[in-house]
């Protein structure tokens, strides 16, 4: 049977929730990768130094008997934020990062920040602390067509931070756009991106042709063929800057399958067979280790980990849904056969 082993990978950006959720999703993770960079993206944000450690005490709980598994925390940039909780963020061991959603372009975004202007300061201070800026770059005005909404907040703003803070280490997440890829190519090293394994597997012909389907509406939301193929190659280049970030994101399932469904795939159960489907079409799957094992720990200057996990080639079914009476969660690709499989 063909095998493919790689160094144990990590993921730089996933939605574990909390509650019921947590304890649900949360041992797809930690059996797939070794660390991950948690989104601060509760009801309510986890916004300080403190409650990032209450809640990394909870996903700590969650981790099934065993399991080797660094959860790596993140802190919710609000307008409120201050400088001194940057500090103490900088000085916290266990928080890796501090994320900007701009307010109302996704969920639970509503504390996020309305005018990116008035946050320079807290740029300012991530700059100098070496605190790491994950960024949602999209805007969120009703009147930008939502196909746009990466490629304009990348005008708007993200053009102009890169060159007011040049020493801020700044992770785009979740690039969908060929104009996101050329942006992080040609900023300086210390800007990357992370990339979903559904921008590199769909396009939005997956949402929308021949009936809609929840289960592929995230966002930013997939967009056209074109844009899939800049991702494609971005990922497969070798290029270090760009490296593996599920944005595995669970809704329970009758909140995605409703008249107003709710944005998120849930990709944690099968993340890295997803990812070798998506290197092995462009014949790199010798690419893979790197952008999913070395060049994330590199950009969060974290040790490289070591041990491995190994996939084989060999077919199997992803489960309908997860979860049990209570939660129940339908995964990418539900019910389909996936080629890959976690041993
Ligand atoms: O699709 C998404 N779901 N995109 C995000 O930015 C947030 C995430 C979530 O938390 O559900
Ligand atoms: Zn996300």
């Amino acid at each position: 049977m063909k095998t493919l082993t790689l160094t144990r990978p990590d993921d730089w950006h996933v939605h574990v929730r909390n509650g019921a959720v947590l304890t649900t999703v949360l041992p797809h993770t930690a059996r797939q990768f070794a660390r991950a960079i948690i989104m601060p993206n509760l009801k309510p944000p986890v916004a300080t130094v403190a409650q990032a450690q209450a809640y990394r005490e909870e996903i700590l709980q969650a981790i099934p008997d065993g399991r080797d598994f660094t959860p790596l925390m993140t802190l919710y940039l609000t307008a409120a934020t201050s400088e001194a909780e940057i500090k103490l963020a900088a000085e916290a061991d266990f928080i890796h990062a501090v994320k900007l959603y701009p307010a109302g372009a996704t969920t639970h975004s509503d504390a996020g920040v309305g005018n990116i202007g008035q946050i320079y300061p807290l740029l300012a201070a991530l700059e100098r602390h070496g605190l790491p800026l994950l960024v949602h770059g999209e805007v969120s005005d009703d009147d930008c067509d939502i196909f746009d909404r990466e490629r304009v907040f990348i005008e708007r703003h993200l053009n102009a931070i890169t060159k007011e803070f040049p020493a801020l280490r700044l992770v785009l997440e979740h690039v969908t756009t060929s104009e996101a890829v050329q942006f992080v190519e040609a900023a300086s090293a210390n800007v990357a991106a992370t990339i979903t394994p559904q921008h590199l597997l769909f396009n939005r012909n997956a949402i929308l042709a021949g009936g809609i389907r929840p289960h592929y509406y995230c966002l930013p939301v997939l967009k056209r063929e074109r844009h899939r193929l800049a991702l494609l190659k971005a990922a497969t280049s070798g290029n270090p800057k760009f490296f593996l970030g599920t944005d595995s994101a669970p809704h329970l399932t009758n909140l995605k399958e409703t008249a107003c469904g709710c944005a998120g795939c849930f990709s944690a159960p099968a993340a890295l067979e997803l990812y070798a489907e998506a290197f092995e079409q462009v014949g790199a799957l010798d690419k893979l280790e790197g952008f999913a094992s070395f060049y994330g720990a590199d950009f969060y200057r974290l040790p490289r980990n070591s041990g491995t996990v190994t996939l084989a080639k060999s077919a199997w079914q992803i489960p309908t849904v997860y979860g049990d009476e209570d939660v129940v969660i339908t995964p990418l690709k539900s019910g389909e056969t996936l080629s890959w499989k976690m041993l």
